[in-house]
C-alpha cells in the first residue's frame, strides 16, 4: 500500500469515530474494489485511483448527517467534492488527481449513466457490499444484476447475493 493511500484510509476510518457500519463499509468496499480491479487486470495506476475513490466514496454521509437534514444522495452530492478534496490533499495527494476522484464520488449512485470502467467497478463493489449489509428483501435482484458489466462482479453478485441464505 502506498503512503498516501495508507494515510487516506487511516484518516477516513478515524473520521467515522467508531461508527461501526460506516467504518466497516469503507473497509469492505475498499477490499471489494481491489478484488474487482485485479480481476479485471487494470494497471497499477488505475488500481490506485480506484482504491482512493473507494475509500472516500461515502465521505459525505457523516458530514450531511451532522450539518443537513439528512444524508440523501442530493445532499451528499453538494458536499462530497469539498470533503474529497480535503481528505486527499491532507493525505498527500497532488491537486491534479482531484478531478477524477471527485467525479467518481459524485456519480457512484448514478447507475444508469455511461461510466468508465473504474467508476463501473466502484459501483459494482458498492452494490455487492450494500446488498450484503442490507439484505436482499424486496430488491429486484435481476434488475440490479443488469447493472453489472465486469465478469468478476457478475459472478460474485450471482454467487454471494443471489444465493444468499441458501
Ligand atoms: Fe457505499
Amino acid at each position: 500500500m502506498r503512503k498516501e493511500e495508507m494515510q487516506l484510509l487511516t484518516s477516513a476510518l478515524k473520521y467515522e469515530q467508531g461508527h461501526r457500519r460506516r467504518t466497516q463499509h469503507i473497509l469492505k468496499v475498499y477490499a471489494m474494489a481491489g478484488l474487482l480491479g485485479r480481476a479485471r487486470n487494470i494497471d497499477e495506476k488505475d488500481q490506485y485511483l480506484l482504491n482512493r475513490r473507494a475509500v472516500v466514496h461515502d465521505i459525505a454521509i457523516k458530514y450531511c448527517k451532522e450539518n443537513c437534514e439528512d444524508a440523501s444522495a442530493e445532499n451528499q452530492k453538494k458536499y462530497c467534492g469539498m470533503l474529497t478534496e480535503k481528505f486527499l490533499l491532507e493525505a498527500g495527494y497532488d491537486s491534479e488527481c482531484l478531478p477524477p476522484v471527485k467525479y467518481m464520488v459524485y456519480h457512484h449512485h448514478d447507475y444508469h449513466i455511461e461510466k468508465d470502467i473504474l467508476l463501473q467497478l466502484l459501483v459494482e463493489a458498492d452494490i455487492i457490499v450494500n446488498c450484503l449489509e442490507e439484505g436482499c428483501e424486496g430488491k429486484d435482484l435481476d434488475c440490479i444484476s443488469g447493472i453489472f458489466v465486469s465478469q468478476a462482479g457478475k459472478e460474485l453478485f450471482d454467487s454471494i447475493i443471489k444465493k444468499e441464505g441458501r
